[in-house]
């Protein structure tokens, strides 16, 4: 029997810098609440949230993504031309094909990068660093450009008191690379397609597009919805436990742990996590929900170059992710701050 030669990986990855784009129409509560039936007061105190941006027409997924994209290499100090994997996470490119990806490495100079989208919608980010340090590992991949990137509002029905004031529009990006130590803990992720039903799209593009399927005779435009409190309730406590796994997956206790930067689905989720978690006071945690709503796959990135530029975290500390959402899928791991 032949024998096949494999290429040698590096010993381990790490994130080598990350960069974000945020929209730049503010979107505050007050003006939520002219469109549904809601208060300042019941939106902040339940989810968190006191602004969000919605992008404006220019700000497309690539327009966002390389934005992201650019300030995430730069930080890394690594040029387009060595990415040689573009993975991006979105739930929100609207085009059945082909992959945003391939555009993005195009025009930013990645040229001939593997290039693919994913859809893991909030867990997106996580699942990519996943992925982008088991190629570093094996060999398939050097440099590794990752971007979540969001226009929930294109999906977001802005009547809809369930889903109008927490969902929100943005991209993050993260540059992978080799690294002679781990700076990307095992990952621990899952599914439960039992639960599909509780964030799902109203209606296949197909039903959408014919009017037969709706009494008033006319195509409707496909929503997110969402059972919100279920997924809250899962989020908090089963989530808790994922998390708990991969702190000791990566065989870091509570007590060596430095940031938390969970997806940012709602304050309260950080909050029962943070308790369940039993995690020291003095760990950073994200909260980049209040001024920027939930963006699905870009809440992670985006909450974690907020707290590198505010000066709050530092390079080399440990910090866990994790993302949870429609699927439900989810996946954590513990990292190093670049
Ligand atoms: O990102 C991917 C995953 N997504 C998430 O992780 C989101 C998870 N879910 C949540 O964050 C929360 O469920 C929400 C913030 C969406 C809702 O908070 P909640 O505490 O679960 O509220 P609820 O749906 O249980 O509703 C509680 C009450 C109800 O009134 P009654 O029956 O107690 O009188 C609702 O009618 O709040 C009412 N309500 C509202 N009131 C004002 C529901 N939506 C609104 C609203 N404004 N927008």
């Amino acid at each position: 029997m032949s024998t096949l030669t494999l290429r040698p990986g590096a010993p381990a990855s790490a994130i080598l810098g990350v960069g974000g784009y945020r929209p730049r129409r503010v979107v505050t509560n007050a003006e939520i609440c002219e469109l549904i039936d809601s208060s300042d007061e019941w939106i902040r105190t339940r989810s968190g949230i006191t602004e969000r941006r919605w992008a404006s027409e220019d700000e497309t997924v690539k327009m966002m993504s390389i934005e992201a994209a650019r300030k995430a290499l730069g930080r890394a100090g690594i040029e387009p031309g060595q990415i040689d994997t573009v993975i991006v996470a979105t739930v929100t490119h609207l085009h059945q094909t082909p992959a945003i990806a391939t555009t993005i490495a195009s025009e930013l100079g990645a040229t001939g990068a593997a290039a693919f989208d994913i859809s893991a919608a909030c867990a997106g980010f996580c699942y990519a660093t996943a992925m982008a340090d088991s190629f570093i590992r094996s060999g398939s991949s050097t440099y590794v450009l990752i971007v979540g990137v969001e226009r929930l509002s294109d999906m977001t029905d802005k009547t809809d008191r369930s889903t109008a004031f927490i969902f929100a529009d943005g991209a993050g990006a993260a540059v992978i690379g080799p690294s002679d130590t781990p700076g990307i803990g095992p990952v621990v992720w899952g599914s439960d397609g039992d639960q599909s039903h509780l964030i799902e799209q109203t209606q296949p593009w197909d039903k959408a597009m014919d009017g037969d399927n709706f009494p008033d005779g006319e195509p409707h435009w496909p929503m997110l919805r969402m059972e919100g409190n279920p997924v809250f309730k899962w989020a908090s406590y089963t989530m808790a436990k994922t998390a708990a796994e991969a702190m000791d997956a990566a065989g870091v206790r509570p007590e060596d742990l430095d940031v938390f930067a969970p997806h940012q689905a709602n304050m309260r989720i950080t909050d029962a996590m943070f308790r369940a978690l039993k995690l020291p006071s003095d760990v950073v945690v994200a909260r980049d929900i209040a001024r920027q709503g939930n963006t699905s796959a870009a809440s992670i990135p985006l909450a974690l170059e907020a707290l590198i530029e505010s000066g709050e975290v530092h390079s080399g500390q440990t910090c866990l992710i994790i993302g949870f959402g429609a699927g439900l899928v989810f996946a954590g791991q513990v990292i190093l701050i670049p």
